[in-house]
């Protein structure tokens, strides 16, 4: 059913408004440091359940809790040393913590897709956070974009995907970082990424003094959109209209190119300085553009893999990936 979706700036009216309407279980869509989320209220099934519906997932995946400051986290996970050190060094930020759940936390069973684990982070983003104290509530926000499509750094690319499928998008400008969050599991004390994203490898073994293993194509998070428990799959996601090419060095017949660093021929560049902060921002925006001037493929220069890097390739190689 089609419903009306106010667009709103974001004020301190406006903030609170899509706060209040949160908590009575209506879908709001708002900026993180991120990327823009689908927000829910957490603790509410039938509002879990809007969410899934409104991106057109097709299945129910876990998603990511999204509170205030980490005193709220810890009355929905279990808190470790590891996760206390992790918090207090990037939350708010874009980190997410897997952590065991807190049965008497009361979030909808629907949060975590029959896991005894929940993802959780505290976004590093003004409006985002005015809204969740507005709230009071957890808010489950998966990106902001239909099921498998490029997620949002705007909110004109929201209303793109979800006009009349939430109740407010509220608009706080572009977003900072531009990919989404690092997925850290810390099940049993063991750092494990499931999803690379601003939060690297690195940053995380300084903090915790301990190695950092990455997941690589095996955890349930690798893939948003199909069911759990799917190893070994690479499967499509963000996926643009037109084909996509990785690490060309040349422009064939039928493509353009989306360059990086120094390049000759790029329709666009993601950094023509070569700054991987700057080319995380702009990549969703620029896959969309020239989705949206109907180009074959788009070849995309290579992008080092490492630091940020790794996050960007990681999104790359699933627009790349087979589409189903
Ligand atoms: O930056 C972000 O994280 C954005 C903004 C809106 O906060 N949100 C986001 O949510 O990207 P979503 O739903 O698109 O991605 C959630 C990721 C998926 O990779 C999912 O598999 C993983 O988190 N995840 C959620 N709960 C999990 C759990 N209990 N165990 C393992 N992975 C989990
Ligand atoms: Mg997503």
């Amino acid at each position: 059913m089609p419903i009306s979706t106010v667009l709103a700036q974001a004020t301190a009216n406006t903030c609170r408004e899509a706060g209040e309407r949160l908590r009575r279980g209506e879908l709001v869509a708002f900026p993180t440091e991120t990327v823009y989320g689908l927000g829910g209220n957490a603790t509410d099934s039938h509002a879990v359940a809007a969410i899934f519906e409104a991106k057109g997932r097709p299945s129910f995946n876990p998603l990511i809790v999204h509170v205030a400051d980490p005193i709220a986290a810890e009355a929905y996970v279990e808190f470790t040393e590891h996760a206390r050190d992790l918090a207090h060094a990037f939350w708010p930020g874009p980190l997410t913590l897997v952590l065991p759940k807190r049965a008497s936390g009361g979030l909808s069973d629907l949060i975590s897709a029959g896991l005894d684990t929940v993802a959780i982070r505290v976004p590093g983003h003004p409006v985002a956070l005015d809204i969740l104290k507005a709230a009071g509530c957890p808010i489950a926000a998966p990106s902001a974009n239909l099921s498998g499509r490029i997620s949002p750094t705007c909110a004109a690319h929201v209303v793109d995907g979800l006009n009349r499928r939430v109740h407010m998008i509220v608009d706080g400008g572009p977003c900072a970082v531009g990919l989404e969050s690092t997925v850290l599991s810390l099940i049993d004390d063991r750092p494990i990424i499931l999803r690379p994203g601003a939060v690297t490898a690195e940053q995380i073994s300084a903090c915790l003094g301990l190695p950092v293993e990455q997941a690589v194509n095996l955890s349930p998070s690798v893939d948003e959109e199909t069911p759990l428990h799917s190893p070994g799959m690479l499967s499509s996601h963000y996926a643009p209209d037109a084909l996509m090419r990785l690490n060309a060095t040349d422009v064939r017949d039928g493509e353009v190119l989306l360059g990086f660093g120094e390049v000759q021929d790029a329709v666009l560049n993601l950094s023509p300085s070569g700054d991987l902060k700057e080319a995380a921002v702009n990549m969703f925006a620029m896959l969309r553009l020239l989705d949206s001037r109907g180009v074959g493929t788009i070849a995309v220069s290579p992008i080092p893999d490492q630091g940020l890097g790794c996050a960007i390739n990681d999104r790359l190689r699933r627009a790349a990936a087979p589409r189903p």
